[in-house]
């Protein structure tokens, strides 16, 4: 009963977070990880992104959050074709690669991609890999959030994922 007093307060006695505690609050949030990628009149970019969650099975829908900081930004602003593609410890340096400020170019050449059914880079042996449309964005502070239509998925079958958790990748087993 106490706690659910505690939580019924208003929004003004809530109390501010800083930035040092959101960071050191979601360095310890375990997150997939991901290579999100782009093509299209925009040209061809990814990132690194461990903010990417499902959002409503039909229809099918996932959400990435892209740092409009990022040098990938603009392309993801404007092409609709988005890959996600969930990786495991084999692209342990490629998922590094792609959240560094390595070259565009020079990240691509470090692995085998082909094109999805909407156009984006697809990664040859990710986890698995959702080939989308982005339908709506939303801008909220620093990030834009993507609202991505899965039209298609690819899978590796039997093999083991990457967990980002307290700043260090994790391998997770099958
Ligand atoms: C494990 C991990 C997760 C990340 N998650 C995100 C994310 O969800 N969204 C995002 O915009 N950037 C994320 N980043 C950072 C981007 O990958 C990085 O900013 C991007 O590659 C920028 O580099 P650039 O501006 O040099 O291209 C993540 C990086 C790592 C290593």
């Amino acid at each position: 009963m106490d706690d659910a007093m505690t939580l019924n307060t208003s929004m003004d006695d809530l109390t501010h977070v800083s930035l040092d505690e959101f960071r050191e609050g979601m360095a310890v949030l375990a997150g997939a990880v991901n290579i999100v990628t782009t093509d299209g009149p925009g040209g061809r970019a990814g990132l690194t992104a461990s903010a990417v969650c499902s959002v409503t099975a039909e229809p099918p829908t996932l959400l990435v959050c892209v740092n409009r900081g990022s040098s990938a930004a603009p392309a993801f602003l404007t092409n609709d074709a988005v890959a996600v593609n969930t990786v495991g410890p084999a692209h342990r340096d490629l998922a590094m690669l792609f959240g560094g400020k390595t070259p565009m170019d020079e990240r691509f050449a470090q692995a085998d991609w082909v094109p999805g059914s909407a156009g984006a880079p697809m990664l040859t042996g990710a986890v698995v890999s959702f080939d989308c449309k982005v339908t709506s964005r939303a801008a909220v502070g620093s990030h834009e959030v993507l609202f991505c239509e899965i039209v298609g998925i690819a899978r590796t079958p039997d093999t083991p994922a990457l967990a980002y958790f307290a700043r260090k990748f994790h391998e997770l087993g099958v």
